[in-house]
Formats: C-alpha cells, structure tokens, sequence
C-alpha cells in the first residue's frame, strides 16, 4: 500500500527518493510522485506508471530536501491530479499514507475560507490545513502539530515548505514511519528496505509522534507535543534479502527461501532440547496459565494459518479454539472471556484490521495479547504483550509464501507449548515433535524438488477461467490457501471447499471446463477425500491430486496425480502448501500476469 520516503542531505536528493520508492514498489500502488525543495520553489513530478516513468519525468528537478510517494488509491481514482505529494498555494508540499476520516467537513471549511482543491484526496486537506497554519506565522513543525490535532483518522506523513530548505516533518498515527539516521544527511520512509542504500540506523517512531528533521539533527516530540528519545537501532535488513538476486520473481524467490526461513523461525527451539513458554516472551508463562481459550484475528493468507492452528491447537493441546477474519471481528459486538488469549497473525504487523481489531480486543478486556509476525518493531509486534517472530526475512512478493509457512512452524510451537503446559504433552511425543520439527526444512527442500513435474502440470490451466480447491480437516485451510494464491496472481476465479461439502452445492459447478485439484494426504480422511473425488469423476472434472506417498491414488485419464513424499503427520499442511504455491506461480507465468504485483492488490493494507 502507500510508501513514503523523504530525505534532506548536501546532495540532490532525486536519486534516493526515486531508489526508495522502487524498493517500496512492492506494497503495491497505482501512481507515484515526488516534490523537491530548490530555490525556494517546489518542484513536482507525477505519474500514473510505475517509478521508471517517473524516474524520466524527474530528469530535470533537483533539490536537497524532498519527499516522495507511492500512492494506491483510496479517495479519487488513479490518475495524476490524485497522485502525491499534494500541495497548497506552491508554499507546503505533503506526502500521506492512511485514512483522514473527517476530510470531507475538513474540505468544506477549507473551501470556505478560499483554498482551491485540485484532487478528489483525502491528503489534500492536510496540506491546506499546515498552509493555514503556517501563513499565519507558525513554523513548520507547530503548523503540522496544530494540522494533526484536527485531523481524524489514520496517518503517516511527510511536509515540507518552500521557504524552508533543509527542514523535513514528519509524523504517524495508525501507519508506519520510521527515520533513517545518516551523516550530515536524514531520511524517512515507510520500512527500512527503502534506506538500505544511504543508512542503518533506523530510529522507529511511536504512535502519534511527530518529528523535526534537519541535515544534522532530528528531534521527536510525543502526541502531546513533549520532546522524548527514542532509541537508534541498527537495522539487520541486508541487500542481499531485498534483491531478485538469480530469480525472475520476488513470489519464486520466497518459495524457494522456504527451507532457510523454516530453519531460521525454528533455531532456538531445533537447538534446545525441550521447548519453553519464554520462545513468546518474558511473560508468557504467566500468561499461558491464565488463559482457558484463544481466538485467532487476521486477514488473507494469515488468517488461513490461523485455520489450520485451530485444529492443532483443539487436538494437540485441547484447547478451544476460534479463528475470525480481523475486519469482521472489529465491528461485530462479541462475547469477551478475558481468559481468552487473543493471537494476531500479520506478516507485516501493519495490517489497518488486524491492528483495529487487537485493539479492539484489548478494549473489550483481553489482556493476553500474542502477536505472530514477519517484522520487528511493527504496530501490531508493539502493542501486543507477548510475540513470536517469525523470520522469513523480507517478504516482498504480494502474494505470501514464506511467512505462511513459517506463521505456521510459529503456531504449531504454541500449540505443543501449551499442550505441555496443560498437560497433554508426554516428553516422548515432545521429543517426536522437536524431531520433526528438525526435520522440517528438509522434508520443504525435497518438496520443492517437484518444480519441474508442476511446471509442466500448469499448462493445464493456460485456459481455464476456474478452479475448485478440495481439502478437509487440517488440509481445508491449505486449499483456501491453495485457491487465493491461484485467484491472486493469475486472476482465475478460485473457490476452496472441505471436500465433503461438494455434493452440497459445488457439485453443481463440475464439467470438463473446471479443473479440481486436490490436497490428499495419508491421514486418516484419506478415504473419505477418495469418495469426494469419485464423485467428482463421476461428472467428468479433471482432477489434479496432490498425494502424499502409499496412498495409492494412482494418475489415469483424467486424474493427474502429484507424488508428494511420506505423510509428515502434523506438520503435513506445511508440505502440501508448497506445491500449491508453485502451481499458481507457473499459472500466472503462463497468463503473463505480473506475479509480485498482481492488478488491485497491495502487500501492506494499512487502510481499512
Ligand atoms: C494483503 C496481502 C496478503 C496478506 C494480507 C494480510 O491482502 O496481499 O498477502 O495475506 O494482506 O497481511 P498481513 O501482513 O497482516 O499478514
């Protein structure tokens, strides 16, 4: 979604905004923009292509101060009279991320007193706001504060002023921001990967902080306005981890960090020989002793990990569990157990739902609060009470894959935590799990030996234009999963059902046009998803079975079957994940669909 960069420097500026705003390319936009401060002017460039265009239409601009954007549209459609940075009587240039849900009244008393609105933006207010305040003589930095005191709703965002050349404002609230940290030269941006070329040191900022940035020095001031510190960090974030490196996709690249991310999630437990409440925090022991029940919130591809948690953590640690979609959770009115410990699940920790809805949450009275997320010091990993991280390391493809799995490994370690803890762990089925778990990078790389064989099963779908994914019990969440990667990124319509619920209602879909395909592991439903697919048979459907080995279903006419290795027992979802991932991938190759930025959709949804 929107990314912000801004920096004040000795040198032109142009090329690191333009670099930052390619590495913020990811988060998914439709228009880009950015505004430099030379001579006491504003100078802006617009455009509704991707960054490349942009990069020829700023050949001529060139300044020490500047701020840039990447826009996915909200309020107006895309185009370049709605792209950012919006402007206010050529003095005040600002740059936005987030919601203002208050613009219109805002707009209206705007217009009243004379302002000109050039877009259909909700940013646009903003900048006339500062305008008014700063006209009347108050400097940047308490023209924003005075702006934000009146705005309301969800923000990160960058100002500067045409009068005023090496001075850069910021500030968040609901939308991250962070400072890079540099030489005689500062910078800010929306995540850390758009810095990695100028600096390390990243300062991140609290929610409603505003901060004051010059060449050689920054101040932050609190929601209130008082002055406070906040820690300099160094960023672990390499090059390497942001680069496409030998791949033609960011989506082929992950796939294929699966192994390494698994092992990196699970070190410090594959290296210890029991497993400790502490993985999830200091507090956690506490915590878990409290806690009778859980319920899950997330959104998209998290919130499937968060299905197939609710059956391991019901079977393994006997504990009830509830999982609900995080936008639905946040405006439903529920009952509230404050023994119920409520897990967030987000690669990016930014997701506007999932945040709404943690705290949510926390006002309806849960004070057990665990996060499962991709990315330290992320809103969601601060405003929790406990947290697991999971390090898959960037993950820049829309479409996510390695933080699926290893959310997964994370989750499947809270349930044998707490299965132990209530009781329902012998250490020699601990012992197992801790084996498996060792195993588990391995068993993915010999998974992802299948490339070839699914490559070419692809070909198969160039022409159709849907798709029925069949699972049940653990695997149902892994063909949801299976379906919205293929609905994704090659834009075939896709549908998931528990494969006993065919006959009642999907069933009625099924000829020689719709492809089934099938998540068949060696479990005790075997025989059960082999009725399902007689069924489907029976009806001419061409089925794609992904089996797991000795469960005899067998490739004949109209029936491909996919040999997956032995049965991996609990941890099976995770293998039987990544062949559906390579399948949608070598499906939008063939559709000639743009696999890490599929049309519409956005990494990091920090609006709602
Ligand atoms: C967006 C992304 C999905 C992701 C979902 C939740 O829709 O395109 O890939 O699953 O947000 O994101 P989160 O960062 O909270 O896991």
């Amino acid at each position: 979604m929107c990314g912000i960069v801004g920096a004040v420097a000795q040198r032109n500026v142009v090329p690191i905004l333009l670099q930052g705003l390619q590495r913020l390319e990811y988060r998914g936009y439709d228009s880009a923009g950015l505004v430099v401060v030379h001579d006491k002017q504003l100078q802006r460039a617009r455009s509704t292509g991707r960054v490349a265009d942009l990069t020829l239409k700023s050949a001529d601009i060139s300044g020490h101060l500047g701020i840039a954007h990447t826009r996915w549209a909200t309020h107006g459609v895309p185009s370049e009279r709605n792209a950012h940075p919006h402007m206010s009587n050529a003095s005040i240039a600002v740059v936005h991320n987030g919601i203002i849900e208050n613009y219109e009244e805002l707009r209206t008393r705007l217009t009243a007193q004379g302002y000109v609105f050039t877009s259909d933006t909700d940013t646009e207010v903003i900048a006339h706001l500062v305008h008014s305040h700063y006209k009347n003589g108050a400097t940047l930095l308490a023209a924003t504060q005075a702006s934000l005191a009146e705005l309301v709703g969800a923000y990160a965002i960058g100002v500067v002023a045409a009068d005023n050349p090496a001075q850069l404002i910021c500030s968040r609230k609901g939308s991250p921001l962070l400072l890079g940290v540099g030489k005689h030269e500062n910078f800010i941006a929306s995540d850390m990967s758009a810095l990695l070329a100028v600096t390390k040191n990243v300062v991140y900022l609290e929610e409603g902080d505003v901060a004051e940035i010059g060449l050689d020095a920054y101040k932050v001031f609190d929601a209130r306005g008082k002055p406070v510190t906040r820690p300099v960090q160094i960023s672990e974030l390499t090059n390497d981890s942001v680069e496409l490196g030998e791949y033609k996709h960011y989506m082929l690249k992950e796939i294929f960090e699966q192994p390494q991310a698994l092992a990196n999630t699970l070190e410090a437990v594959c290296n210890s020989q029991s497993l400790i409440p502490g993985i999830f925090g200091a507090e956690a022991s506490a915590a878990f002793a409290k806690i009778d029940s859980i319920l899950i919130l997330a959104c998209g591809t998290s919130h499937n990990s968060g299905l197939v948690a609710r059956n391991w953590l019901e079977e393994i640690a006997g504990i009830p569990c509830n999982v609900e979609i995080a936008s639905e959770y946040r405006y439903r009115t529920s009952v509230s157990n404050p023994n119920t410990l409520i897990v967030t699940i987000s690669q990016s920790g930014e997701t506007a739902d999932t945040l709404a809805a943690l705290n949510h949450a926390k006002a309806v009275g849960h004070a057990h609060t665990l996060a499962i997320c991709n990315v330290p010091e992320s809103a969601i990993i601060r405003q929790s009470s406990l947290r697991f991280l999971t390090r898959a390391g960037p993950e820049i493809g829309v479409a996510s894959t390695k933080a699926f799995t290893t959310q997964l490994a994370g989750l499947f370690l809270l349930t044998l935590v707490l299965a132990k803890l209530r009781g329902k762990l012998s250490q020699q089925q601990e012992q197992q799990h801790l084996h498996d778990l060792r195993h588990l990078p391995s068993a993915v790389q010999a998974v992802l030996k299948l490339e070839p064989a699914i490559k070419k099963l692809a070909e198969n779908f160039a022409n159709k234009h849907h798709a029925l994914f069949l699972g049940r019990g653990l695997h149902y969440p892994i063909a949801l999963e299976g379906a919205l990667k293929l609905k994704e990124i090659s834009y075939i319509h896709a549908e998931a059902y528990p494969a006993g619920e065919l006959k009642h209602g999907p069933l009625a879909l099924v000829d020689k046009d719709m492809p089934v395909i099938a998540v068949a592991p060696n479990d005790t439903l075997l025989e059960k998803l082999k009725s399902n697919l007689q069924e489907v048979r029976a009806r001419g459907g061409e089925l794609f079975v992904f089996a797991d080995a000795n469960t005899k279903i067998q490739s004949s006419e109209g029936v491909h079957v996919m040999q997956m290795p032995e049965h991996a027992g609990f941890l099976s979802p995770i293998l039987h994940t990544i062949p559906l991932q390579l399948l949608a991938y070598y499906v939008a190759l063939q559709k000639g669909t743009d696999v890490d930025k599929p049309r519409n959709l956005a990494k990091s949804v920090t609006v709602e």
